[in-house]
């Protein structure tokens, strides 16, 4: 084999690998957000360890430890999956009923959204994923933060 056409051999093998990471780099982008939380097991075990550091946190052990934990995990799951674009709908009543019973401010909310990143570090969420799902849930506040 001539010095040619082993240097055309090794740019084409490049040009084959590049098109292939380059696919590879182009389908993880393409992962949707619920994909990207492990689906709907990755979205059980996410609130599983949320609802346990929720407990373990002093600011959130008052609002949570007296409720049906495993009937808020599972509501969760599905609000999550939902507005992940996954294949679920959050079957319950709107946000600003659910909280209504409950004084929370604008700091609980904050302390809730510090516990729940804490859970996604753990899980090895990508920060994007993280801040893609943040910035679905921010909104809630409105219907969520009842205390001045
Ligand atoms: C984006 C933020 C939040 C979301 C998406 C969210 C979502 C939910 C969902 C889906 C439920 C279950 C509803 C049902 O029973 O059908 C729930 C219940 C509850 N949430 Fe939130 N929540 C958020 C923030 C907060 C904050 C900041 C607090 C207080 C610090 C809080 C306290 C509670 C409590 C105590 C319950 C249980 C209510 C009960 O069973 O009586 N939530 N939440």
């Amino acid at each position: 084999m001539s010095i040619t056409s082993l240097l055309r051999s090794a740019a084409i093998a490049t040009c084959l690998l590049t098109t292939l990471a380059g696919v590879r780099v182009a389908q993880a982008a393409d992962a949707t957000l619920y994909q990207q939380f492990g689906e709907r097991a990755g979205l059980v075990a996410l609130m599983d360890d949320f609802m346990q550091r929720l407990l373990a946190d002093p600011r959130m052990n008052p609002f949570f430890k007296d409720v049906d934990q495993a009937h808020v995990k599972a509501q969760l799951v599905d609000q999550i999956c939902e507005v992940a674009g996954g294949p679920c709908r959050l079957d319950g009543p709107d946000m600003k009923s659910v909280h209504n019973g409950v004084d929370i401010t604008r700091a609980d909310f904050n302390a809730l959204v510090e516990v729940l990143q804490q859970a996604m570090d753990a899980r090895g969420i990508p920060f994007s994923a993280q801040n893609q799902l943040l910035g679905k849930l921010a909104p809630m506040h409105r219907d969520i933060v009842n205390v001045p």
